[in-house]
């Protein structure tokens, strides 16, 4: 009791400072959580606020882009302060290829992607600023919300009318003896109505959060690490894959659900699809259930995918086969993947574009070819360094000394700086600016500051 007594005086009274080093005082972690608190139910509520389209609809800077993300912040409020997990990102994702995402662990990679599904865990995990533009092709709406259906036209692009049928299947008539009628819905192969679309460039982080019901599954989906942790044990795959068609195709059937889920199921190289459907997740192998993820992730035909360190938990030979279905289903669906991985080998393999990032920030970014055979930045070298080849013997392989800063107190100058071979004096001043070196290629790096360039 004295002991405590004596240490809330020195606090109270302030003779000098309790906090040292990583320590705070309890005065500290009062303002700490105070203005937490206010940053968070700001961040909150604006995130419930209802806001018409138009606050939420942008245009996109280039068209052949799917999603172009812009100095996007997403930080976490924690007891000790405030992870800035995502600091000030950029890049964009062209529409049919491949962007890679690497960096070393709890650099952001995941922080990011779940910025952009909006699946950040409130209030601690909040986008603070920035914008995240995906162009959506969504279902066009009347005045009051609904959804419009395309209607049969006859020859002189007139709609078709069908008469309307009583129980006993006669034509129903009005009071004044005119039959009843109505325009005729078009319906797909499977009896589906089809409904107008129309293409819309949505700002994310600015969309309100129970409008993402429209872009996520429907529009873009993700494929989670851990498949196991990602489905409902207590459902039959059957049960899970379905939903996902019942909620996003209007008028879907519990019939057509299923069809669709064996097609699906089938789609990602499932041998007994039926079996699969009606099995629990705990009664498959984890490479299966990563397939059944990719399935339930392909359901409505996203134009990108999320897919977030897919093939880490799988070994060798099932890590080559999901990456060739990523493969072989981007080209059938046409659309987008943005691949997250610590492996360099599955960017190798896979991606068109390479996106480095360190602590938050981008690095590097450019072609494949351009990260693999022409990396630039201290720590993109030091990665490829630290990749084992076939080629070469060494008894020991490369790795970077040192450690990532602390993500609460991050330094003013390049965060890579304590660990880097090739620093200069600059590299004491302020943050590097991101250099384009190539029409394609950026970094970040003093070392290429005068090196811009000018086409
Ligand atoms: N819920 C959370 N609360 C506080 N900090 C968090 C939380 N989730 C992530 N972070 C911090 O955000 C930073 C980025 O984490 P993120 O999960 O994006 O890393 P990552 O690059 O995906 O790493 P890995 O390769 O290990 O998956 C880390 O410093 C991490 O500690
Ligand atoms: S800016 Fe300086 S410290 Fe940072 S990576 Fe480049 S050379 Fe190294
Ligand atoms: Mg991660």
């Amino acid at each position: 009791m004295k002991l405590l007594k004596l240490f809330m005086k020195k606090e109270e009274g302030g003779e000098k400072p309790a906090s040292s080093g990583h320590y705070l005082t309890g005065k500290e972690a009062r303002a700490i959580a105070k203005a937490n608190n206010k940053e968070m139910r700001r961040l909150e509520q604006a995130k419930r606020r209802k806001l018409p389209v138009s606050a939420y609809t942008t245009e996109m800077k280039d068209n052949g882009n799917i999603l172009e993300i812009e100095d996007l912040h997403s930080y976490f409020f924690t007891d000790q302060g405030v992870v800035k997990a995502v600091n000030g990102v950029s890049f964009e994702v062209p529409m049919n290829s491949t962007v890679g995402v690497v960096g070393e662990s709890g650099c952001g990679k995941s922080v990011t992607s779940m910025s952009v599904m909006r699946l950040l865990q409130g209030p601690s995990g909040q986008i603070v600023s920035g914008s995240i533009r995906f162009k959506a092709l969504d279902y066009k709406r009347d005045e009051k919300g609904k959804y419009i259906p395309v209607y049969q036209r006859d020859e002189k692009g007139e709609i078709v009318y069908e008469p309307v049928l009583d129980k006993s299947g006669k034509p129903r008539t009005d009071k004044y003896g005119n039959p009843v009628t109505r325009p005729v819905q078009v319906r797909d192969e499977n009896g589906i109505g089809v409904y107008e679309k129309e293409e819309h460039v949505f700002d994310i982080a600015k969309m309100p959060i129970n409008e993402m019901y429209r872009l996520r599954g429907r529009q873009m989906s993700m494929v989670f690490q851990e498949p196991m942790t990602s489905l409902n044990p207590v459902f039959t795959i059957g049960n899970q894959l379905d939903e996902v068609t019942l909620i996003h195709v209007p008028d879907a059937t519990r019939e057509f659900a299923k069809k669709r889920s064996i097609e699906m199921l089938n789609l990602v190289g499932i041998a007994m699809p039926e079996r699969v459907y009606a099995s629990f997740p705990h009664e498959l192998s984890g490479g299966m259930r990563q397939r059944v993820m990719i399935a339930m992730a392909l359901a409505c035909e996203p134009r990108l995918i999320i897919a977030d360190e897919p093939t880490t938990a799988l070994d060798v030979t099932i890590q080559a086969q999901i990456l060739n279905l990523f493969n072989e289903l981007k080209r059938k669906i046409n659309g987008s993947i943005l691949l997250i991985t610590h492996d360099l080998g599955v960017i190798a393999e896979m991606a068109d574009y390479v996106v480095v990032m360190y602590a938050g920030k981008i690095i590097e970014r450019g072609t494949a070819s351009e990260i693999f055979h022409n990396p630039c930045h201290p720590y993109t070298q030091g990665l490829q360094k630290s990749k084992p080849t076939m080629n070469s013997t060494v008894d020991q392989l490369f790795n970077i000394p040192g450690n990532v800063p602390n993500p609460i107190n991050m330094p003013d100058y390049c965060y890579f700086k304590e660990r880097c071979s090739r620093c200069i004096a600059k590299c004491s001043g302020e943050y590097p600016k991101m250099t384009r070196i190539s029409p394609t290629h950026y970094v970040a790096c003093h070392l290429y500051d005068d090196r811009e360039w000018r086409g």
